[in-house]
């Protein structure tokens, strides 16, 4: 594939808040964007040149799609791999949609890791009460059933204490396949976004920490407060995987740091993800330059982060008295405010975010969490 230099157009499978951010980089470069989801006046169609609304199932449509652009990629995991391969007919797909197939199934995403020798947590496949009985015997309580497919933000996950609530954790699954793993202890969650270009080139933005509410990311910290063994070790192990997964494209990878220090990979996302929108205020090039320029063939840009930064949330649960008093927030000079254009604010649902900088990680964590405190109006 040639190199995509400004002017050409760029397609986007998916309409959220990736690919609105993603957009906005391309289009800062002179880039034009069309979105397609099933979905009208999104988060990514706000902002895109065209917004093209059909299912993913609609290969008739796909396909119009894909011929009106010059490259494809995508901000939402969970497309069919026939709508992939009918666009791979037209125009290249990045990153390619092998590693799309093995990151969207966490079966496959977890017999990957561990076939690369990578270590992750305890797992078995799950497709009947009678093996779900037998991965609890083995894995021991407590565990947390995950359906394979279609899972974010915690949905699709039970958290199983006792081996008593296995028939109704399985009904849950409501005939889906599932993976049950062993609950992790762990002392804090971190996170590497990184990137590999078209030309094998590899560029990371370090190791960051993530704090989860009810299973949602709530907060990152940027660079992370680990060692630098950990940070060197979490570093090698993403890198290594843009490696064999072949990736052209931003990669993330969730990680659970135990508390004897050792790394088990969670699962991986082949493209930007909430854990490196920090990098849109903080770093040289944020993760969404990084992609367009990955997707477009281009070299990749400086990752050195500027400033210590945090990120935090902002869930639908904010809306809940009315709307939030941006006014307030904003009177932090230091605070970036980032909203997604969504009109209904549903409890979890994430609506934006802010990003705080700062002289140290701490001091940006309590401005941001101060600053978030500040948007909701009390009396
Ligand atoms: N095996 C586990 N042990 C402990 N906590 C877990 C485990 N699996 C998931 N979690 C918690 O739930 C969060 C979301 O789970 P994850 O597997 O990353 O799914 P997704 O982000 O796709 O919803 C994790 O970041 C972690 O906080
Ligand atoms: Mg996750």
């Amino acid at each position: 594939m040639n190199t995509l230099l400004p002017g050409a157009t760029i397609g986007v499978l998916g309409s959220g808040q990736l690919g609105r951010m993603f957009a906005m980089a391309a289009r800062r470069m002179g880039y034009l964007v069309h979105t397609f989801s099933p979905e009208t006046d999104t988060p990514t169609g706000q902002v895109a040149d065209v917004e093209v609304t059909a299912s993913y199932d609609d290969l008739a449509a796909v396909r119009d799609f894909a011929s009106r652009v010059e490259v494809v990629t995508f901000e939402f995991e969970n497309v069919p791999s026939a709508t992939v391969e009918a666009i791979a007919g037209i125009v290249p797909v990045r990153p390619a949609g092998a590693a799309l197939y093995t990151t969207q199934h966490r079966l496959r995403e977890k017999s990957f890791l561990e076939r690369a020798g990578i270590p992750v947590t305890p797992f078995r496949h799950v497709r009947t009460l009678l093996e779900l009985n037998d991965a609890l015997n083995t894995i021991g309580c407590p565990a947390v059933l995950k359906t394979a497919g279609f899972g974010y933000d915690g949905k699709g996950q039970r958290l199983i204490k006792t081996l008593a609530e296995s028939a109704d954790a399985f009904q849950t699954l409501d005939g889906q396949e599932a993976v049950l793993e062993a609950f992790v202890d762990f002392e804090r969650e971190v996170s590497v976004v990184c990137a590999r270009g078209a030309d094998g080139q590899v560029a990371h933005y370090g190791v960051v920490e993530n704090a989860h509410e009810r299973h949602i990311l709530d907060c990152t910290i940027a660079p992370a407060r680990v060692s630098g063994e950990v940070a060197r070790e979490a570093v090698e192990l993403a890198t290594s995987l843009l490696e064999q997964l072949s990736l052209v494209g931003v990669l993330c990878v969730e990680f659970f740091l135990a508390r004897d220090g050792k790394l088990f990979v969670n699962e991986l996302a082949p493209r930007p993800h909430n854990s490196g929108h920090f990098t849109i205020d903080a770093c040289a090039t944020s993760q969404f330059e990084q992609q367009v320029r990955a997707v477009c063939g281009l070299s990749l840009g400086a990752t050195e982060q500027l400033r210590p930064a945090a990120m935090a949330n902002l869930l639908g649960d904010l809306w809940q008295d009315g709307e939030p008093d941006w006014r307030a927030a904003c009177a932090f000079p230091n605070v970036k405010l980032h909203i997604y254009g969504k009109h209904e604010a549903r409890a979890g649902r994430k609506m934006g975010h802010l990003t705080a900088l700062a002289a140290s990680t701490d001091e940006a964590l309590c401005l941001v969490r101060a600053a978030r405190a500040a948007l909701i109006r009390r009396g």
